[in-house]
C-alpha cells in the first residue's frame, strides 16, 4: 500500500482553499463533486499523495455529521491498493470491521471503500483503487 490522500473536513471550501493555497504555495487545485458521498472537494497534489479538502453538500453527508461531532480537521487517511475488493476481503478475514462491503465511486475516478475507525485505532481508513482505463484526467 501507499498513501493516496489525506481527507480534511472543512465547513467552507473556498476559505479552506485560500489557507491551503498559501500553506502549500500551490495554485494547482483540482475541484470535484462526489455525489455518492455528498461532498465537494478541492485537492492538492503533493508528490504521489494528495490533500483533499472536503466540504459537505448536504446536512446528511457523512462530513456534516463529522463536523457536528468533531469540528474541522483530519477526517480520513486513504491508501492506494491494486484491487480494492480483494483488499476488503483480505482485511475482513483479518478481523477488520468494514463500513463498505463493496467498493463504490470516489473522487478522481477511483473505486473506494472505508474501514470502521473502531478497528483501526480511531483512524477512518479509506482504500482506493485507481481507474484502470486511465479515466482520471484531473492531473
Ligand atoms: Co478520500
Amino acid at each position: 500500500m501507499k498513501i493516496s490522500h489525506l481527507g480534511i473536513a472543512v465547513k467552507d471550501l473556498a476559505s479552506a482553499e485560500t489557507i491551503f493555497r498559501k500553506l502549500l504555495g500551490d495554485d494547482n487545485i483540482h475541484h470535484e463533486t462526489v455525489a455518492d458521498q455528498k461532498v465537494r472537494i478541492a485537492s492538492f497534489q503533493l508528490g504521489d499523495a494528495m490533500i483533499e479538502l472536503t466540504e459537505p453538500t448536504s446536512p446528511d453527508s457523512p462530513i456534516s455529521k463529522f463536523l457536528e461531532k468533531r469540528g474541522e480537521g483530519i477526517h480520513h487517511l486513504a491508501f492506494e491498493v491494486g484491487d480494492v475488493n480483494a483488499e476488503l476481503a483480505r482485511l475482513k478475514g483479518e478481523g477488520f470491521q468494514l463500513l463498505d462491503e463493496k467498493s463504490r465511486a470516489g473522487s478522481h475516478g477511483m473505486q473506494i471503500a472505508f474501514l470502521h475507525p473502531k478497528s483501526t485505532n480511531g483512524v477512518l481508513v479509506e482504500l482506493c483503487q485507481l481507474p484502470s482505463d486511465g479515466s482520471d484526467t484531473s492531473h
